[in-house]
């Protein structure tokens, strides 16, 4: 899907659904939008708008100097939104942008750069027009690369909008004429007819033919947006023979304004619909518009404008899913419906009669919904709407909501309620016993208790019910109840009844969320006074592919054209966590259309055998140890053939009891050996000095990778030898190349494996892709052609593993001061079915067990758990985010149970210089306590908390939190080998340098950093220097690029190639001093000298030895603080990220602008870590989560209303190139200020309840955790049910 995504269309002229008579355009997600509903549409992709050799259209030029593309696979559809947006409106506000990319969702940025560099065309963040003070902003640029006056090495931009195009709508491509005529002529009412393999779709002139066709094809599906019905197909399994498409009908699509309200036809797209519903409010009286404003406020988080351009308002009601948002406020509006047959049209209601079960109603077969009447509201009419999802923007609902009371006029005396809720049945519902109960009473607190008792014995759900968060969502029914009771309150009393009034510390309840524009700043060194112009060290240039990214010309794996006779293959993958593999039926697959043949593991060649620890097979041998471990693989001659037969293979299994959580693997002892430990100091003699001894714990759920670019593996065959070249996405090419070579049997000289650029990787591709690529390797070598895989989201989410969860117990002692004295702790991870880098991570969160904080008596176990999940695996931090968040747990801990602030806690714990780790690591350099005293300064910390002590004292249901978090992070390979590096130069003889290293390009600039680095060296521009792609047939034995230390190991390897070449064209350099790099070059191509050379680098006195506790871990240390504070709604447990500073210490940065994306980039993957994302599996082990529509990561409207980050000025780094830092990993664990902040104001929340002192939160910090932390009235009237009494729709892992 996003893939496709990737290139989402605007379409101008008007999408299949909406009959608007003007054109416009429209942004739709690509992936969802049938090409036949594209007849008399014209589609614009990336492409169309714009090319680096051509010229580039403004939108893609912003989005690249404003470094808002990193990996760029992004990229096009984060254009085309932007492209969409300014061909309707080419003066938008920054609300309109922000709107527009509800939908897209980036993996990399952070998001930042991507609102600052289209800031630019907004009316107010847009050129001065000449006006600014010192003349025009796009002749004088801003201040880009530059000093402010007082701090004149203190740069605060990190682009220049002198660069930029000016952007001029007057030369945007014009709509195709010959399709505005046909459109205009009498073709766009001719009925349509196109076959497919397995659907027909007709596409009906009138209604009158609609209604007849559907009388002949009951089972027809009427299809409009495609936005349910495509997900159902592709995802669901579902074939629908005949599909009918009635968009172009008149009577589908009419608006009318009766004397009863609005009735739309049920074609309306939502978008079509919120217009006119905006206009309606804007020209009615408000009274009249109250149903109108609840379906407003429920379209402003209804999926994203993508969605909302196609979707329509029948599909909404005719899917009758229980968790539709806008269901609830038509049955609490009693909005009615028009049913229509060939026969005649009859009138239903939309009252819980119209939903009959999960996914039905009452329209008969042959029926269609016509159109939807929308009333107007009466004079005493209230109506709210409420939606909460996991995440704010583009999210479907936990619980969704809109009631509606009518009083009895001049009085508080309730005459009519309705209370709809979606998300708690099979239906969407009406709590009419609960509404009943109210009628005729008055508005007021014992109204109130009525209602929540009577809504919490209506609203029960059984604990085993789908969807899980059973206690959440019952309470959240009495939470949204409060919410409209306070909010009616407020109205009747300001109709002058004496109600009671609400008091001032509760109104905060009644308040609409809406967004803030966020904004930011980011500071960083500039360059010394005098470097060389040429020398791009330290400056903030561009990514080096942005450009091409953002035209869609940047070649991803995917993109390489095809073979002739090329092959696609599908994998068979396992349905049951834990079994034996009785039979294997492939009979019906292999009649299946365009199969090629079928491949187990006795067609592997060389060894099945495979893995890091070589503990995995490439094809299962008789066991699965887990859903989506690869039994065998389809190979066809298209990716819809090869997929539709892997699912016709017939697997029966024996099942054996799976074990699928860490407490599951703690009872039955499944580990993997070793148990790692290091111990220091005297843990006794700690424990007895303290004065408090305390114990917790915390979990903490894995992390899907969610790369925009999934898995994905071309195997090219070669006709002799045994020759195999591979074009993958990978972290590690050699690794890729050598478990290849091992099941091709063949040796490594053979398998020559490419990697061109990934569409992200944050460790997901560094030992996981070879599951892929073995396989499409083994296939390709079979059949003697070329083999293509790339994988869907959900079967990459399925099979590639993730974040290890944890668990950390801990006991520690601390003295009445807060000086923390001894700490035991133990850890627990979730490894999966195969040891992978389990180890490795394992020991990282050990390294990290202990943050920032100097502990003297010190014990960390670590322990792997060996259960029945798809194998974890690195990413981004590779468990040292593991490690540190239990660490900031009991510090935290320590402060609640003292009362002290945990920030004072924190302080007089930090590391000071020369203090030495509890693996005897001596800290140098140290430079926390000023990255800890910058932050304080910049975030205001005292004045902040002292606000938000105000706040909380002022407000009862929201509260405001805010933590300050510092991290400390390792940089090198803890497997020593690792730490080694190569690059080859070329100079070719027109001076031109190709350049190769042993590192992958994933986005986060390592080749723009690389070419830097050999620029500087040769002393020569970077637009001499090229890198192509790395391969293992230029750089051998590569280590993964990961660890952060790419730019350290690589940087140093380039130097060390361009050093060598350097010396040997010194000679010519003093020959002729005056002589321009060419001519050195050719002086000494025709001297006959080598201009090629290699460079190698291994990184210096590394080896730490866990039997004897000493050896070096590290080479040097990243250090960061950052502070966070937000807001959560203590009824719904949602929650506003308010403000961030960051200030992280990267050395001297070898360019800010990558360094600075990179700090922005990780914290926002870590907020997602902390507290959005979460995978959830069933107790048999399925991963429930399997894709964008179940799985959250941030969004755009996530990141902090406030982004500070400022990089620690004169810090240089001895330890690695140019006195730069490693960056890639260590920012991700800042945003635990965010989950500690959250943490503090549940707090506060809880104080309320005069429960004080230390509690649990797990992680991530979802709305449903926050909610149920904070104990009320609420929570009270609905207690979860007793554990093992029931089973759980889903488990933690
Ligand atoms: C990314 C994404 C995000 C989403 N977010 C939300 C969300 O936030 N809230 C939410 O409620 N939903 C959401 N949805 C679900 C979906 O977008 C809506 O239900 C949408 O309104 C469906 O409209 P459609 O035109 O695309 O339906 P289609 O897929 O075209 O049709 C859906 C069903 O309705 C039937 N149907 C359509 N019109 C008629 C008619 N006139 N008479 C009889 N049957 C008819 C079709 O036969 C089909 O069974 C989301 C979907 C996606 C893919
Ligand atoms: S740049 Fe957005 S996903 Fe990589």
């Amino acid at each position: 899907m996003w893939r496709l995504h990737r290139h989402a269309v605007p379409i101008p002229g008007g999408a299949a659904a909406a009959a608007v008579s003007s054109a416009g355009h429209y942004a739709v997600n690509a992936c969802l939008a049938p090409l036949c509903s594209l007849h008399l549409v014209a589609v614009t992709t990336v492409e169309g708008i714009g090319s680096v050799a051509r010229k580039l259209h403004p939108v893609q030029e912003r989005i690249a100097r404003s470094h808002g593309s990193q990996c760029g696979f992004c990229t096009p559809g984060i254009v085309m939104s932007m492209y969409a947006l300014l061909r309707n409106n080419p003066t938008p506000n920054m609300a309109d942008v922000e709107e527009a990319f509800q939908g897209n969702l980036c993996r990399c940025t952070g998001y930042r750069p991507i609102l600052e560099g289209y800031k630019t065309f907004t009316v107010k963040g847009g050129c001065c027009g000449g006006k600014g003070q010192n003349g025009c902003c796009m002749t004088n640029g801003n201040g880009a690369f530059q000093g402010s006056k007082d701090k004149p090495e203190e740069a605060t931009s990190l682009f220049n909008t002198a660069d930029f195009e000016p952007y001029d709508p007057t030369q945007e491509v014009i709509f195709p004429p010959e399709l505005m005529n046909l459109s205009k002529g009498q073709r766009s009412s001719r009925s349509l007819c196109f076959h497919g393999d397995r659907t027909t779709w007709l596409q009906p002139e009138s209604l009158d033919e609609l209604l007849l066709l559907k009388w002949k094809h009951p089972d027809a599906r009427l299809v409009v947006g495609n936005t349910e019905v495509g997900i159902e197909v592709k995802f669901k399994n579902m074939v629908y023979p005949v599909v009918l498409a009635p968009g172009f009908i008149a009577e589908l699509n009419a608006v009318t304004h009766t004397e009863d309200g609005v009735v739309f036809g049920a074609a309306c797209t939502l978008s079509h619909m919120g217009a006119v519903l905006k206009e309606a409010v804007q020209s009615l009286p408000p009274h009249q518009t109250q149903v109108f404003q609840a379906i407003l406020e429920q379209l402003r988080w209804f999926a994203g404008q993508q969605i909302r351009n196609v979707a329509a308002i029948g599909g909404n009601i005719m899917t009758a899913s229980p968790i539709s948002d806008l269901n609830p406020v038509f049955m609490a509006a009693g909005c009615k419906l028009t049913l229509r047959d060939k026969d005649g049209s009859r009138e239903v209601q939309m009252d819980d009669g119209f939903f009959t079960g999960y996914r039905k109603t009452t329209v008969r077969p042959q029926e269609i919904l016509l159109s939807i009447l929308i009333p107007y509201s009466k004079k005493c009419q209230f109506v709210s709407a409420f939606k909460q999802s996991p995440r704010r923007e583009d999210d479907i609902s936990i619980v969704t909501a809109a009631i509606s009371a009518i009083f009895s006029p001049g009085t508080d005396v309730v005459k009519d309620l309705r209370l709809s809720y979606g998300g708690m049945a099979p239906v969407t519902v009406l709590a009419k016993k609960t509404a009943n109960r109210l009628l005729g009473r008055q508005w007021g607190e014992e109204l109130l208790q009525e209602a929540c008792s009577s809504l919490a014995e209506e609203m029960s759900l059984d604990p085993s019910a789908p969807g899980g968060m059973v206690r959440y969502r019952q309470t959240l029914t009495l939470s949204l109840f409060y919410k409209f009771y306070l909010t009616v309150l407020q109205k009747l009393r300001l109709q002058g009844l004496s109600v009671q009034e609400v008091s001032s510390e509760c109104l905060s309840a009644t308040e609409i969320y809406h967004p803030e524009t966020p904004s930011s700043v980011q500071v960083y060194q500039a360059v010394p006074e005098g470097q060389n112009q040429d020398d791009m060290v330290g400056c903030p240039i561009m990514h080096l592919s942005a450009l091409k990214q953002a035209t869609g010309e940047a070649v991803y794996c995917d993109d390489v054209p095809l073979y002739e006779n090329e092959l696609y293959l599908a994998l068979i993958t396992s349905t049951k966590a834990h079994a034996r593999i009785l039979s294997v039926d492939v009979s019906v697959a292999e009649r299946c259309p365009g199969v090629v043949c079928c491949l187990f593991a006795s067609d592997v060649p060389g060894s099945n055998v495979t893995g890091v620890r070589q503990d995995e097979t490439v094809f299962a041998d008789g066991q699965v140890t887990c859903v989506g471990h690869i039994i065998g693989a389809v190979v066809a001659d298209s990716q819809l053939h090869a997929q539709r037969a892997a699912k016709a293979v017939r697997i029966q299994y024996e099942e054996l009891k799976p074990i699928v959580t860490i407490q599951e693997a703690i009872a039955a002892q499944s580990f993997y050996e070793p148990i790692r430990t290091i111990q220091n100091g005297d843990l006794e003699a700690g424990f007895k000095q303290a004065d408090h001894i305390l114990e917790g714990e915390i979990h903490m759920g894995g992390q899907e990778h969610f790369y925009l670019e999934t898995n994905v593996t071309l195997a090219v065959p070669r006709e002799e030898d045994g020759e195999m070249e591979l074009f993958i996405s990978s972290q590690s090419p050699s690794d890729s190349q050598s478990f290849v070579a091992k099941a091709l049997g063949v040796p490594a000289n053979r398998v020559l494996v490419r990697v061109k650029r990934m569409g992200g990787g944050f460790g997901g591709k560094e030992s996981r892709t070879t599951v892929l690529s073995t396989v499409v390797a083994v296939a390709a070598n079979r059949l003697k052609r070329p083999v293509r895989c790339m994988l869907d989201r959900d079967e990459d989410m399925l099979i590639t593993g993730g974040r290890h969860p944890f668990y950390g117990k801990y006991k520690v002692g601390f003295l009445q001061s807060g000086k923390v004295v001894a700490l035991d702790v133990s850890f627990y991870s979730n490894s999966g079915n195969s040891m992978d880098l389990s180890q490795a991570i394992m020991e990282r969160a050990l390294f990290h067990m202990e943050n920032s904080y100097r502990i003297p008596n010190v014990r960390g176990q670590g322990f792997m758990c060996r259960t029945n999940l798809p194998s974890n695996t690195a990413f981004r931090g590779f468990g040292g985010p593991q490690g540190m968040m239990v660490a900031e747990n009991w510090i935290t801990d320590v402060a609640h149970s003292l009362g002290h602030s945990p920030e004072e806690v924190r302080r007089l714990n930090l590391y000071l210089e020369g203090e030495s780790t509890p693996y005897n690591q001596i800290l140098h350099g140290l430079t926390l306590d000023r990255c800890w005293d910058e932050c304080l300064s910049r975030s205001e910390y005292e004045q902040r908390r002292a606000a938000a002590d105000l706040f909380n004292r002022q407000n009862r249901w929201t509260k405001q939190g805010l933590a300050i978090v510092p991290t400390k992070f390792g940089i090198s390979f803890t497997a020593t080998f690792l730490n080694q590096a190569g690059a080859l130069v070329h100079i070719y003889r027109d001076g031109s340098v190709l350049l190769t290293h042993g590192g992958t390009e994933m986005g986060q600039g390592l080749h723009t950093k690389m070419v830097q680095v050999a620029s500087r060296v040769l002393g020569i521009p970077c637009s001499k220097v090229f890198i192509s792609e790395t391969s293992t047939n230029t750089v051998a034995n590569t280590s993964p690029t990961a660890a952060s230390a790419s730019t350290d190991l690589n940087g140093a390897a380039v130097q060390n190639a361009c050093e060598i070449l350097l010396k040997r064209l010194e000679p010519f350099k003093t020959k002729n001093p005056k002589g321009s790099w060419e001519d050195w070059v050719n002086a000494a191509y025709f001297d006959r000298v080598n201009l090629s050379a290699n460079g190698f680098y291994k990184t210096p006195d590394l080896g730490y030895d866990f039997d004897t506790n000493s050896g070096r871990a590290f080479n040097y240390y990243s250090y960061g603080v950052a502070c966070s504070e937000v807001e959560i709604d203590c009824l719904t447990g949602a929650h506003k990220n308010l403000r961030t500073t960051i200030v992280m210490d990267v050395g001297h940065s070898l360019n800010p602008a990558i360094d600075i994306g990179q700090v922005e980039g990780g914290f926002m993957q870590g907020l997602g870590l902390f507290t959005l994302e979460e995978l959830h599996y069933s107790p048999q082990g399925v991963l429930l989560t399997r894709g964008p529509g179940s799985y959250k990561i941030p969004a755009f409207g996530d990141i902090p209303t406030q982004l500070t980050v400022s990089l620690l000025r004169d810090a240089p780094n001895e330890k690695a190139i140019f006195a730069s830092k490693a960056v890639g990993e260590p920012p991700l664990f800042l945003a635990a200020s965010v989950f500690y902040a959250i943490k503090d104001a549940v707090r506060a929340a809880r104080a309320e309840s005069q429960m004080m002192g230390p509690f649990r939160l797990d992680s991530p910090a979802s709305a449903e955790r926050i909610r149920n932390a904070c104990c009320d009235r609420f929570t009270k009237l609905c207690p979860p049910a007793e554990p093992g009494t029931f089973t759980p729709w889903s488990v933690r892992v």
